[in-house]
């Protein structure tokens, strides 16, 4: 079968591109551990303290620098709705949802999951500047869903 130079040319490069972007996709994920959020993180996050349940919100220091928050969301509102950690914290964040599907962006950073009803949802974060990171909520929940916001105050030490 005869196959044009050319045409021979942009199929190497597709392949060559296929290949690429495949590893690109392997290495981020087998080197840098990222993956799609929220997939192993649904039900029962590894490492997930028995109390961070949809009950009760709370914010506590593990140890130095490093912190853990169990967020409640329901409309329109998270508890707590104000986080305080100094600068260079380490904060894992649980999230609940006592109601409807609620979103949890992280303004400034590039943590964005959803917050189902009935799933523990798992993500840390560390925060390198200090300031104000509002928490967003971006599914759409109701009348109240543009109002519904957190923030996390990052102070210096
Ligand atoms: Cu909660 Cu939108």
């Amino acid at each position: 079968m005869h196959v044009h130079p050319y045409e021979r040319a942009w199929i190497v490069l597709a392949f060559v591109m296929l290949a690429l972007f495949g590893s690109a996709v392997a290495v981020s994920n087998l080197a840098f551990g990222i993956r799609l959020p929220g997939v192993e993180t649904l039900v029962a996050p590894v490492g997930a303290p028995s109390e961070a349940t949809a009950s009760q919100p709370w914010v506590r220091e593990l140890g130095p620098g490093r912190y853990e928050v169990n967020l409640v969301a329901q409309v329109w509102s998270y508890a707590p709705a104000e986080i305080r950690v100094p600068k260079g914290a380490q904060v894992t964040f649980y999230l609940h949802s006592r109601d409807l599907v609620h979103g949890f962006l992280l303004e400034g950073t590039n943590v964005n999951m959803m917050v189902v009803p009935g799933r523990t949802g798992k993500v840390t974060h560390t925060f390198q500047k200090a300031g104000e990171y509002k928490i967003i909520c971006n599914e759409y929940c109701g009348t109240g869903h543009h109002f519904m916001q957190g923030r996390v105050i990052v102070y210096e030490p």
